[in-house]
C-alpha cells in the first residue's frame, strides 16, 4: 500500500520506518527541513535502536522517502496524522499542529479522486478527531467523510527505546472507524500481526489510548509512594513490587519505582486527561494525586542526599556533583520532562558544580541547560564528585561499587533506580529511593 505519515518525530518516522520494512511504500512529511534531509540521508534525527540501520535498507529501496510537500501525499491510500499535540499552560491539549495539518489535508483531498483514509495517530481527547479533524478536511476539501475520503483514529502504543520492537509485536491494535470502507483497509493492514484487533468508535479509541498512558502512570505514582515508605520502614520495594506483581491480576510492569516519570506522553497525556475530564464534569482525583506524587518523586533523590549529609545543604553547597543520565530512560536521547531536570535546577540554586553525563542525551539536554560542564564519559563525570546521583538506568552505569568510590572525591551515591548492588560498598555512603537501610 502506498501509506502517508505527516510528522517524522518518534511517532511518525518510527511507525513509516515500521510499515515500510513489510513492504509499504511510506512517505513522511515534516515541516524540518532538516529532518527531511536527515531522513532521506538514512541518518536517524532520533536515537532509537535498530532505526539508523533499518533506514539505510528501507531509504536505498525506496520505501521509505521523506519531504516537506503536502502534494507528495497524492495517492497515498492511508495518511497517518503523527504531529505533536503539546500541553498548553493550563495543561489542556494544544490542537494547534493537528489543526493545521487537518486544513493542508483538506487542501490535499480535494484534488484527488481516489478515497484516501486520514488516520489520526497523534494523542487527542476525545472527540477531537470527529469533531475537529473531520470538519476540517470537509471544510477545506469540499468532499464528504465517508463518501470521498475515510476518517479513523489508530492510536500508538510505541515505548521509546524499544518503538521498533513494539511496533513489530503489539499487545494490541485498535482502530476507531466510523465507516466500512476505513475499517477494511485498516484491518487489511494490520492482517498479518498476531494480536487481537479491536474496532471501536472513534471516541473510544481516543480515550483508550488516554486511560492505558494514566493507568500506567498511576501504577509508577502508586509504586514511588510505596517505595517512600519502603525508605522509611527500611524496607526494599523492589520486594513488594515482586509480590505485588506476581498477582496476575496486577500484573509485574510498571511496578519500578525511581526519580518519577517522564517523557514526551505521559505528564503531558495525564494533564490533558486531567483537564478534558474536569471539562466534562468529571472531577480528575485519581490523576491530580499521580501528578502530585510525580511532582514530588525526583525532589526525593535530593532529599536522600541531604539526609545522608547530616540534614541540611551545607555539606552540597558549591560542591562538586555527578548526574548520571539525563535522557528520561534508557536507550533514548530524549530529554523531554526528565527528572534530571528538577533535580539539576534545585543543585544549581545550591551553587553546586554539576558534571553530567548521558550516553545518548547530551545534545539534548545542552539544549535546556547550556552552561553546565558535560563530561565525555562516566569516568570524568565521576572524577572528584562529592555526590553522584543515578537519575536514569543506562547498563553502562551498573558497575561495582568500589569503581565509584575510587574515581569520586567522597563517595555519597544516590541511586534512584537501585542498580547499584548494596553489598559490594565499602567507604561509600549509598541511598537508594525505596530501598531503605541502605547506610
Ligand atoms: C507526539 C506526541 O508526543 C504524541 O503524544 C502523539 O501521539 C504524536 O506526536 P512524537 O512523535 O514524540 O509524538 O512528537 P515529535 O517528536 O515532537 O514529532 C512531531 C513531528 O511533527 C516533528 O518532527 C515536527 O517537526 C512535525 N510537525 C509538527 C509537522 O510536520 N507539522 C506540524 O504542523 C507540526
Ligand atoms: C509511553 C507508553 O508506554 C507508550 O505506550 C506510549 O505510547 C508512549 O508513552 P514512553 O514514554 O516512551 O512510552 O516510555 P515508558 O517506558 O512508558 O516510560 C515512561 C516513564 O515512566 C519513564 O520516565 C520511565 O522511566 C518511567 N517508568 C516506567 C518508571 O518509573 N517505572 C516503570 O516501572 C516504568
Amino acid at each position: 500500500m502506498k501509506l502517508g505519515f505527516i510528522g517524522g518525530g518518534y511517532v511518525g518516522l518510527v511507525s513509516a520506518a515500521g510499515y515500510a520494512s513489510l513492504g509499504h511504500n511510506c512517505q513522511v512529511i515534516d515541516i524540518d527541513k532538516k529532518k527531511v534531509d536527515a531522513i532521506n540521508n538514512a541518518v536517524a534525527p532520533i536515537y532509537e535502536e535498530g532505526l539508523d540501520e533499518l533506514l539505510k535498507k528501507i531509504t536505498v529501496s525506496k520505501h521509505l522517502v521523506a519531504s516537506t510537500n503536502y502534494s507528495d501525499l497524492a495517492n497515498c491510500e492511508l495518511i497517518f496524522i503523527c504531529v505533536g499535540t503539546p500541553s498548553g499552560k493550563d495543561g489542556s491539549i494544544n490542537l494547534s499542529y493537528i489543526k493545521s495539518c487537518a486544513e493542508q489535508l483538506g487542501k490535499m483531498i480535494k484534488l484527488q479522486d481516489n478515497f484516501p483514509i486520514i488516520a489520526v495517530k497523534s494523542t487527542v481527547v476525545p472527540k477531537t478527531t470527529q469533531s475537529v479533524v473531520l470538519p476540517l478536511l470537509e471544510n477545506h476539501s469540499g468532499k464528504k467523510a465517508g463518501v470521498d475520503f475515510g476518517i479513523a483514529m489508530v492510536p500508538e502504543f510505541l515505548k521509546e527505546g524499544s518503538a521498533l520492537s513494539d511496533f513489530n509485536s503489539p499487545d494490541r491494535i485498535v482502530i476507531g472507524v466510523n465507516d466500512k470502507k476505513s475499517s477494511d483497509a485498516l484491518k487489511k493492514l494490520h492482517s498479518h500481526f498476531k494480536c487481537e484487533i479491536l474496532e471501536v468508535p472513534l471516541a473510544t479509541a481516543e480515550l483508550i489510548k488516554y486511560a492505558s498512558n494514566s493507568f500506567l502512570a498511576t501504577k509508577i505514582s502508586f509504586i514511588n509512594q510505596i517505595a517512600n515508605l519502603c525508605d522509611v520502614l527500611g524496607l526494599d520495594v523492589d520486594d513488594v513490587a515482586k509480590g505485588m506483581g506476581l498477582d496476575s491480576r496486577i500484573g509485574k510492569q510498571f511496578l519500578k519505582a525511581g526519580p518519577g516519570f517522564g517523557g514526551s506522553c505521559f505528564p503531558k497525556d495525564v494533564k490533558a486527561l486531567m483537564h478534558f475530564s474536569s471539562q466534562n464534569g468529571i472531577a480528575p482525583t485519581i490523576l491530580e494525586s499521580v501528578m502530585g506524587v510525580n511532582y514530588l518523586q525526583p525532589q526525593r533523590m535530593l532529599k536522600l542526599a541531604l539526609e545522608a549529609t547530616g540534614g541540611g545543604p551545607a555539606n552540597l553547597i558549591g560542591k562538586t556533583v555527578s548526574v548520571l543520565g539525563l535522557a528520561f530512560k534508557p536507550d533514548t536521547d530524549d530529554c523531554r520532562e526528565s527528572p534530571a531536570i528538577p533535580l539539576v535546577e534545585e543543585l544549581l540554586k545550591m551553587n553546586c558544580k554539576i558534571q553530567a553525563y548521558d550516553p545518548k542525551g547530551i545534545d539534548n539536554f545542552k539544549k535546556l541547560f547550556p552552561n553546565l560542564q558535560y563530561a565525555k564519559d562516566m569516568e570524568s563525570a565521576l572524577a572528584k564528585s562529592h555526590a553522584c546521583f543515578i537519575v536514569t538506568d543506562w547498563k553502562e552505569f551498573k558497575k561495582p561499587i568500589s569503581y565509584y568510590e575510587s574515581k569520586m572525591a567522597f563517595p555519597l551515591i544516590i541511586d534512584s533506580r537501585r542498580i547499584l548492588d548494596a553489598k559490594t560498598k565499602a567507604k561509600a555512603i549509598y541511598r537508594a529511593i525505596g530501598k531503605g537501610g541502605t547506610s
